[in-house]
């Protein structure tokens, strides 16, 4: 009998960055929490693992993100009061963002980046493949990208990440790869630069905010020292794995066309809201309609 791969079942969002970006909105609030619409961003993260079957969820965070632990939480004086009210709709709203998954928690001590914050989550994981997802990466909610990674990892073992072609002017704010064909869509990784300078890019492929990674990669990143920005990089991890397969690699990579939306920035978040706005059912419609008298009238001036 054959040993089958095992199953990814845990998934860790390191959700410890300062917000720098998004100041003075994250001086007291944790970026995690900033709306798309009216749901925070964190909560799109933790929906798309549990729709892809884990349900076994470990937030690492850091200082000033109590409100994260609050969201997934139950608030048991503001369900009465929505039950006193007779307010099911909204009732069900606050109680289904604490009945997503077993939300567990690490706090990662020092902001020593992500590296280390992956690092944080190695007692939680074991010794079992895992999934990373980045808040600040919102992947279109129809689009199973997870679930192709997770197939890969079955297919070739080691670690699978997700590419998407940004071109040559945004490529430095990402995590770039070298890779070779494998069939449509789907490639291996040979190499990995963290933010290369211009011109230095290997490709135009970055490396985008999920992951399913073999244990190995722990291991690996006790070992990294710091990399750019004097931080430990979970790039440069994945560039031994991806170089030296015998360390637990190989890697490999879906190249994903779909949408996706970089909410740490600040154009790129309210793109997602308005996007986000655009497709509900509720306030979708009188939205749009707005949207394109907006749009005219700008236009026109
Ligand atoms: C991190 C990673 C980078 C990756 C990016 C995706 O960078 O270090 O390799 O491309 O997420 O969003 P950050 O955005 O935290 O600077």
């Amino acid at each position: 009998m054959t040993d089958l791969p095992p199953r990814v079942r845990k998934a860790v969002v390191p959700a410890a960055g300062l917000g720098t970006r998004f100041l003075p909105a994250t001086k007291a609030t944790p970026k995690e929490m900033l709306p798309i619409v009216d749901k925070p961003a964190i909560q799109y993260v933790v929906e798309e693992a549990a729709a892809a079957g884990l349900a076994d969820v470990l937030v690492v965070t850091g200082r000033g993100k109590r409100a994260v632990e609050d969201h997934f939480d139950r608030n048991t004086e503001l369900e009465a009061a929505l039950a006193a009210r007779g307010d099911l709709a909204r009732l069900d709203l606050v109680r289904a963002s604490a009945d997503l998954a077993a939300v567990h928690y690490v706090r990662q001590g020092v902001p020593r980046g992500l590296g280390d914050a992956v690092l944080c989550a190695a007692p939680h994981v074991g010794d079992e493949p895992f999934a990373v997802l980045l808040g600040d990466d919102l992947v279109d909610p129809a689009e199973p990208l997870l679930d192709a990674m997770m197939r890969l990892r079955e297919e070739f073992g080691g670690s699978v990440l997700a590419l998407a072609d940004v071109g040559p002017r945004e490529i430095g704010r990402y995590g770039c790869a070298a890779v070779e064909p494998v069939r449509d869509g789907v490639v291996r990784v040979t190499d990995l630069v963290e933010k290369p300078e211009p011109g230095r890019a290997p490709s135009t492929l970055a490396v985008i905010g999920r992951y399913v990674l073999d244990p190995a990669v722990f291991d690996v990143l006790a070992k990294t020292g710091p990399g750019r920005g004097g931080e430990i990089q979970l790039t440069d991890a994945l560039r031994t794995l991806a170089r030296d397969p015998g360390t637990g690699g190989p890697v490999h990579a879906v190249v994903f066309t779909g949408r996706r939306y970089d909410t740490g920035d600040c154009g790129e978040y309210l793109r997602a809201v308005v996007q986000f706005a655009c497709r509900r059912d509720d306030v979708g419609p009188a939205f749009r309609r707005w949207l394109r008298e907006f749009a005219a009238s700008a236009a026109a001036a």
